[in-house]
């Protein structure tokens, strides 16, 4: 069979032919552009018996749904109100329904700035209350209609800037309603008599202009206004008296920074040890208080700009985007806590995902190569229950280390702040989870990273972040090698162990022993305050914790109340309860060894239906005591 094909030049004439005629064809009649104007709306079934090839209008009476028509059969408004509506507003089309007066959008889901009104006649009315309209606008917004526009109602939407000049100007002005915006700075005076208006719940200030001392008073409540028919503003000082006083403290400020900066720079040099000490800890302190985001930002800055203009980021991951130090400082920071080490902030930056900066001050043990080399060790670790380290930046009494940022936080906050009573707690079946992948994450480093001696060295709940999904994600793991040897004994957990409270040392077992008071911390809800206690003043006995746990509690409910999802998983809890507490043994000799710790948690069941724990099943003290008694477990807590 052959097929005619027409020459491509004639198809080509005939397509363009088809396009350029389309808007003459659709834009003839008021019908058809209304109708190209719907188009731009969004969720528009509210207006499904507009129809093409009927008008609108019969003499006044409305065809269409929403449109308002006067005697003449013409559109003389529209009136789409509660209708869900959102989309752009096809201002261009619907300026070109020449006869149009009013306009009302109110009670819809309308966002953006305010419709631009240039291309149309002179409107009377302009309705857009109830919305998400948002954005400043422009002084001049309703200037061409000055002898036209009667009310104007914005109410209740997220508009900002200062209230619009030109609506001063509008001679036939009756009703403004601007309330439950936020539209700041000082309030325009209307002269229009007979104006009702209303600015509430905005962020105006300054006093009352005299065109409006007649309004109702409830008509500027929430703002920061004053005078007539307020109260009267305070005296103020004057403009000039203001901008005198201003410069006078800028100058002091620019001398004192001065003289400080030559002080502290003599001071320097003659006694560098002693002021640096005093300086560590000044700075600590502040930071324990949490200090402002605006005062962090300007420490950041202050710090790195006086230094070594910025420095550099070093990046120790292949797959994350770059940045630089001053994306960080431009960036706009949270602060996440003070920890044991320093202070951590997470940072937003302007392009890519949010990430955690955590500063160091105290990780000068090992010279700069050895330090850039552990860091490349740690950035080739891989593994999904280890917080990737992304990039350090290295100074040498000060370090920088960017991680990703967990969404969930950690787990200690899940564990002891005060959640809001809507807000489920940590239940049996995530608490395995997340004491699973504790497991794996330790077995991966424990593979990957042999020859250190402590090869977590502060696992503590506030170390154990958690993803969207509560997968846990290991953080400050395997820093022993950096950081100070007198600052690690006075903060790491592995330090508050009985092998080194007792003998000065530590071994492989002892992060075994972090991980048993993690899992006693998990199971009991207690959070180990001995243990985490710091200083050398109070002892760090976290024995005393643990025997408090096993003890006292036990003939009770040793389990945390907030744990739900429990009725099945009685057996498996205690089970994890025995082997926290075989990981917590005294004697390193008769602890498990982190093999061992592991292929015991890992062969806990998450559903329980495969074997019968009914003997178990909560009456009172019997199956606790029960439980412990079966084969032959022995915990010896004073040893
Ligand atoms: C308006 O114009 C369209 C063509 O553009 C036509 O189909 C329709 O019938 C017209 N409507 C009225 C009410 O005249
Ligand atoms: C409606 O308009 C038509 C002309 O278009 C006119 O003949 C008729 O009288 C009008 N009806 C009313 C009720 O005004
Ligand atoms: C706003 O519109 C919704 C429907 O979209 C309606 O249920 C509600 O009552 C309206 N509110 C006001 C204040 O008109």
């Amino acid at each position: 069979m052959v097929c005619y094909r027409p020459p491509y030049w004639l198809t080509f004439i005939f397509i363009h032919v088809l396009l350029t005629s389309l808007p003459f064809l659709s834009a003839q009649n008021d019908s058809a552009r209304l109708i190209t104007f719907r188009s731009s709306l969004t969720n528009f079934g509210a207006l499904n018996n507009w129809d093409v090839q009927v008008p609108p209008c019969k003499n006044d009476t409305q065809i269409w749904t929403g449109i308002l028509c006067d005697k003449n059969g013409n559109v003389f408004g529209l009136q789409l109100e509660n209708m869900g509506l959102s989309g752009t507003i096809d201002v261009d089309t619907l300026a070109e329904v020449t006869s149009i007066r009013t306009l009302s959008f109110m009670n819809n889901s309308f966002e953006g700035s305010m419709p631009n009104l240039a291309k149309f006649g002179p409107l009377r009315g302009l309705f857009l209350s109830n919305n998400r309209f948002s954005g400043d606008i422009g002084a001049d917004a309703f200037k061409l209609f000055s002898s036209s526009l009667k009310k104007v109602e914005l109410a209740n939407n997220e508009f900002t800037g200062n209230i619009p000049a030109s609506l001063t100007q509008l001679s036939p002005l009756t009703d403004l309603q601007l309330q439950n915006n936020k539209f700041d700075g000082e309030i325009p005076d209307f002269e229009q008599t007979g104006l009702k208006a209303n600015f509430a719940n905005n962020r105006l200030d300054g006093s009352i202009p005299k065109g409006l001392r007649s309004q109702d008073p409830s008509a500027f409540a929430g703002n920061n206004v004053c005078g007539k028919p307020l109260s009267p503003c305070k005296k103020k000082l004057s403009k000039k008296i203001i901008i005198i006083i201003i410069a006078i403290a800028s100058l002091v400020a620019v001398l004192a920074a001065i003289m400080i900066a030559l002080f502290v720079r003599r001071n320097r040099k003659s006694r560098k040890n002693t002021y640096k000490d005093h300086q560590v800890t000044k700075t600590e302190r502040k930071e324990t208080k949490k200090p402002h985001v605006n005062e962090i930002q300007m420490r950041k800055e202050e710090n790195y700009k006086r230094t070594d203009n910025g420095g550099k980021l070093h990046f120790v991951r292949s797959d994350r985007e770059r940045f630089e130090l001053e994306d960080l400082l431009r960036a706009s920071a949270d602060v996440l806590g003070s920890g044991s080490f320093g202070s951590s902030y997470k940072a937003m930056l302007v392009s890519g995902p949010a990430v955690v900066v955590k500063r160091f001050k105290e990780m000068s043990n090992v010279g700069k190569e050895d330090f850039h080399a552990h860091m490349r060790l740690l950035g080739s670790l891989e593994h999904p229950n280890l917080l990737p380290l992304v990039a350090f930046y290295y100074k040498k009494d000060e370090k920088l280390l960017i991680t990703d940022f967990a969404a969930k936080g950690s787990l200690a906050s899940h564990l002891h702040v005060k959640r809001r009573p809507d807000e489920p707690g940590l239940d049996w079946a995530i608490r395995l989870k997340i004491i699973k992948g504790v497991a794996r994450g330790l077995d991966y480093l424990y593979n990957e990273l042999p020859r250190l001696s402590l090869p977590h060295g502060h696992l503590k709940s506030s170390n154990v972040l958690l993803d969207d999904d509560f997968n846990p994600l290991l953080a400050d793991y395997s820093l022993v090698p950096v950081i100070n040897k007198d600052h690690a004994q006075h903060l790491m957990v592995a330090y508050k162990s009985p092998e080194f409270t007792q003998h000065g040392r530590t071994t492989k077992k002892t992060d075994v022993w972090c991980l048993g008071i993690l899992i006693l911390e998990m199971l009991t809800g207690k959070y180990p305050a001995n243990y985490l206690e710091q200083g050398k003043g109070g002892k760090p006995d976290l024995g005393t914790w643990v025997n408090s746990v096993v003890r006292e509690e036990w003939t009770g409910e040793v389990f945390d109340k907030e744990m739900k999802g429990t009725k099945n998983g009685e057996g498996e809890m205690l089970k994890l309860l025995k082997i926290g507490m075989c990981c917590c043994e005294w004697d390193i000799a008769r602890r498990w060894d982190i093999k061992e710790a592991i292929e015991k948690i890992e062969g806990l069941k998450e559903r329980e239906d495969e074997e019968d724990y009914s003997s178990y099943v909560s009456e009172g003290d019997a199956y606790s005591s029960r439980a412990m008694d079966d084969d032959n477990f022995s915990f010896s807590v004073t040893s």
